[in-house]
């Protein structure tokens, strides 16, 4: 090849260079998702079909650094149709902590054995390794703000909880949750990603620090 060859050879300046990988980084990212990035809250993203509104970045750490607080060193927290905070939990490493990600959506079984396959309309419907009264708090927060759907979902809380519960769902539903989960309204408010018709709030039966903030 002649120098002038050479010259012919188009070359990128090192600015486009940086810039093109960093959009195959990128895009190696969102088809697979490696390492911490698999948590972030977003991967999946939100479908609104199955009544999915993803917990802000604050709510959902806020809400693990309670549960990480109830449960204890080595405890065990259920999120039942709460996937952002199973999320917010294994992005802060604590390995030390068995959580279950317990969700309809087949999208989050990239989490492995973690996952298990729940569905409201079968509310006791689990796998054996899932023992009753076996966690040190359970969190859910059911896909849709109706009686049916609570009392179902009640089902499943009571099966895996070992006493302690934080339910997130819509302000209209604080008198079934008092009736069926023997919950109380907390001060503080959850946010979401996106601002939601409904106002939400969130229920415990244990003294929690949710009650003491606005
Ligand atoms: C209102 S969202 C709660 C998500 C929560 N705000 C978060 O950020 O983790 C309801 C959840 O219920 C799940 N869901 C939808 N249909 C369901 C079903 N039949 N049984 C159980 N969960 C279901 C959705 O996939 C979604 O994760």
């Amino acid at each position: 090849m002649s120098d002038s060859d050479e010259d012919d050879i188009p070359q990128l300046s090192a600015h486009t260079f940086a810039a093109l990988q960093e959009f195959y980084e990128e895009q190696k990212q969102h088809t697979d998702p490696g390492g911490d990035d698999k948590y972030n809250i977003g991967i999946i993203e939100e479908n609104w079909q199955l009544s999915q509104f993803w917990y802000s970045q604050e709510t959902a750490l806020r809400l693990a650094e309670e549960a990480i607080a109830v449960a204890g060193e080595g405890g065990r927290i259920a999120c039942v149709s709460a996937p952002s905070i199973y999320q917010k939990l294994r992005e802060l490493h604590r390995e030390d902590l068995a959580v279950y990600i317990f969700e309809y959506d087949k999208r989050f079984a990239i989490y492995g054995e973690e996952f298990i396959f729940y569905d409201y309309n079968n509310s006791l419907d689990l796998p054996k390794k899932i023992t009753a009264h076996s966690f040190d708090l359970v969190i859910a927060d059911p896909p849709y703000l109706s009686e049916e759907c609570l009392r179902k979902t009640s089902e499943t809380v009571k099966y895996l909880t070992q006493g302690k519960i934080l339910l997130c769902t819509g302000a209209i539903m604080e008198e079934a949750a008092a009736k069926l989960l023997g919950v109380r309204m907390c001060k503080f408010i959850p946010k979401h990603t996106r601002n939601l018709a409904n106002e939400f709030r969130c229920y415990v039966n244990y003294d929690s620090g949710l009650d003491c903030e606005i």
